[in-house]
């Protein structure tokens, strides 16, 4: 089974969105990744509701919108609005995690959950039928192209084998430092979403990475 590829459009360049949209449109990607960082709950600020409508508006691929911010709930109908198709909150922002995710799924959006890479996926073993998609951080969210942690195959395992103990559909996304060198050890983990920022945009061939990364099979 071949994995869903998410590129992340924080690596594109924000001075040509609208081509970088229609590339990503005619390209095998599955969703359009989109980094919303507000400068509190990480350390960098990266843009917010009316660039999401701008890519929403050029898009023909679902836009996977990760939320890297405090408060989420005051935006989710905001981001909602302006076209996210799955809306991921970070467990480390959420004291009433299930109470977001409720309000995600009456919004009419997929559910999502990205955890920070210290954060055990045990943590969500009691709320992962009402999750469509774990976003688990394979870097420390804030920046793209740093190195990718090795203790995130552990984690991919562990939650799969949640995922199936409890029968739950729930996708296991991949979120940084996701080249073709650990794509297929990832999915050989269980991974079913690859993000993939810089190793797409910061090539001169960005379908050719998308297509690599559409072709990864287990090892
Ligand atoms: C990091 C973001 C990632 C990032 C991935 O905070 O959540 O989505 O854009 O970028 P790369 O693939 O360059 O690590
Ligand atoms: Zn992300």
């Amino acid at each position: 089974m071949s994995p869903l590829v998410a590129p992340s459009i924080l690596a594109a360049d924000f001075a040509n969105l609208q081509k970088e949209v229609e590339m990503l449109n005619v390209s095998e990607a599955d969703y359009i990744h989109v980094d919303i960082m507000d400068g509190v709950f990480v350390p960098n600020i990266s843009f917010g509701i009316p660039v999401t409508e701008a890519i929403y508006r050029h898009a023909k691929k679902p836009l996977d919108v990760h939320l890297m911010i405090v408060n989420p709930d005051n935006y989710l109908e905001s981001f909602r609005n302006a076209g996210a198709d799955i809306i991921s909150v970070h467990y480390e922002a959420c004291t009433h995690l299930h109470r977001t995710l409720q309000a995600i799924r009456n919004l009419g959006a997929k559910t999502g959950v990205a955890i920070n890479p210290h954060t055990p996926v045990e943590f969500l073993t009691d709320v992962i039928q009402d999750i469509d998609l774990v976003c688990m951080m394979s870097v420390n969210p804030g920046f793209g192209g740093q190195k990718f942690i090795e203790n995130t195959y552990s984690k991919i395992s562990r939650l799969k084998h949640l995922i199936l103990a409890k029968g739950a559909k729930t996708k296991i996304e991949i979120d940084g430092g996701v080249t073709v060198k650990n794509a297929s050890q990832l999915l050989s983990a269980g991974a079913d979403v690859f993000v993939a920022g810089s190793f797409v945009f910061n090539s001169t061939d960005p379908l050719a990475m998308i297509r690599e990364l559409k072709g990864i099979t287990l090892v």
